[in-house]
């Protein structure tokens, strides 16, 4: 048995109140073309199936007081358990949150490098600590801003992993994630017409010396990176430092 049949695929479990939001944008384009293909798969569990009462209730108000909702304990852990017993029981489980460690390009490679992730994705104020605790999730943020839900974010970083499995992108694996881990923003790109509205392209572009149109875009990365992210540029200064 090698004829690839037995390879299983990178696979993604979402855990939502919000089943009919998955593939969604992950459908489209070369990540909805290698889901078809069988790269990839991604199957949802629907929490409130989890739900006991006749109004299949996942939600209570927070002890302490305070406002929103908080999703129930018993009832998210019902989901959990389901899915490991399911397809997700060798993956790792990660809920989506901005109190959550901000995702990175090195965890992104990490995760698609495995054999998938099971994505908890919360609704309201979120869910309940104890059964996150329980389960040992890493909590992961897509940014510093607060979407309405864990859907997007987990979109977002399914599509992160997605585009790195091989064969999904064929050659087209862009510089971008290099230039990421190498901790520099990426340089500007131009194409064709040359002359845009006379907006012209930078001459270095169109000598023919690689050398030194390396040198201009790596100059160009690391001026965008210190000018929009002080923070990489202090992070890329330090490890460039250690390295001398
Ligand atoms: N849920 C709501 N906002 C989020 C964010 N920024 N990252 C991850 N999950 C979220």
């Amino acid at each position: 048995m090698s004829d690839g049949a037995d390879i299983k695929p990178w696979r993604a479990v979402a855990l939502t109140l919000f089943p009919e939001m998955f593939p969604g944008t992950l459908g489209q384009s070369l990540a909805g073309q290698a889901l078809e293909d069988g790269l990839w798969s991604m199957d949802t569990v629907d929490i409130r199936s989890f739900a006991t009462d006749k109004h299949r209730t996942v939600d209570d108000t927070p002890f302490g007081g305070g406002v929103g909702m908080v999703m129930r304990p018993d009832i998210v852990d019902r989901a959990v358990c389901d899915a490991k017993a399911g397809s997700a029981g060798d993956l790792p489980l990660i809920y989506m949150t901005p109190r959550g460690r901000p995702l990175t390009q090195a965890r992104v490679r990490e995760l698609a490098e495995g054999p998938g992730v099971a994505v908890l994705c919360g609704r309201y104020e979120g869910v309940d600590q104890r059964v996150l605790d329980a389960h040992g999730a890493e909590e992961v943020s897509v940014g510093d801003y607060v979407l309405s839900g864990g859907e997007l974010a987990a979109l977002i970083m399914i599509d992160a992993c997605v585009r790195l499995i091989p064969g999904v992108m064929g050659s087209d694996l862009s510089h971008a994630e290099e230039s990421f881990e190498e901790g520099l923003l990426e340089y500007p790109l131009y194409t064709r017409p040359q002359d845009w509205e006379g907006r012209t392209v930078p001459d270095i572009l169109l000598s023919g010396h690689h050398a030194k149109i390396r040198a201009w875009r790596h100059e160009q990365a690391e001026a965008i990176t210190r000018e929009r992210r002080p923070d990489m540029w202090e992070a890329y200064e330090a490890a460039k430092r250690d390295e001398n």
